[in-house]
């Protein structure tokens, strides 16, 4: 009877733990779909997603501006976005980069335009060929950042996604389950003893 109850409360304690874990970024469906219309404003021009799947992109995001003339302009090709969010880390940490990257542009000392998360990443003084993609002044600067990260990490990971969602259900169907047996458990011993004083 005892170990049942410890079953019980230890599969409670770890649905608690994976819950209060979260996701720093958010990967909520409304969040995705906002950063899905914050690529289109903010980064399409650039930027493709070729592995990118929906009914209206069949064969993904083509970059508005061909590579050629965007690094001829910008010094570098931008590249494609579609496995950025696993490539800079695992799980959200790629996303959590991204949304660094696009929050911790600054001017130094000099009046050069560096990026703090880009230094990090190279290992260089944070000089990209990227031009802040939001004004500085921007009051949803963060909010749009995060978005779009969001939206990267599950074009990243489609799967991944689906996984986290169902991974809920499935603790909450073993928390009910538990209880439910622990119930019956105490039923039947209930019955036994019952059966056995008299
Ligand atoms: C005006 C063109 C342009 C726009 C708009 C633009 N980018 Fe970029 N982006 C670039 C270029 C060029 C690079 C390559 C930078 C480098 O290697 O220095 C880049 C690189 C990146 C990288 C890779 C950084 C790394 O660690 O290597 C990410 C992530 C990124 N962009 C995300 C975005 C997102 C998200 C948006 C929209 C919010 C966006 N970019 C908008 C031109 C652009």
């Amino acid at each position: 009877m005892k170990s049942v109850f410890f079953t019980m409360i230890a599969v409670l304690l770890s649905t608690a733990v994976l819950a209060a874990e979260g996701l720093s970024i958010d990967i909520s469906s409304s969040a995705v779909e906002r950063g899905q219309n914050v690529f289109i404003s903010n980064c399409n021009a650039c930027h493709g997603l070729k592995y990118y799947r929906d009914r209206d992109h069949m064969s993904g995001y083509a970059p508005l501006m061909d590579a050629v003339t965007a690094e001829a302009t910008f010094g570098a090709a931008p590249p494609d976005l579609s496995l950025i969010a696993s490539a800079r880390g695992k799980s959200t940490h790629g996303a959590e980069y991204v949304y660094e990257f696009l929050t911790s542009y600054y001017t130094d000392a000099d009046g050069r335009v560096k990026n703090r998360a880009f230094a990090e990443e190279t290992q260089t003084e944070g000089v990209t060929a990227m031009p802040q993609p939001f004004l500085a002044e921007d009051p949803e600067l963060k909010a749009k950042a995060h978005d779009v990260a969001a939206f990267l990490y599950t074009v990243s990971d489609p799967s991944e996604t689906e996984r986290r969602s169902l991974g809920k259900y499935v603790m909450v169907y073993m928390v009910v389950m538990t209880a439910l047996l622990y119930a019956l458990n105490k039923l039947t011993w209930k019955k036994v003893n019952k059966k056995l004083e008299r």
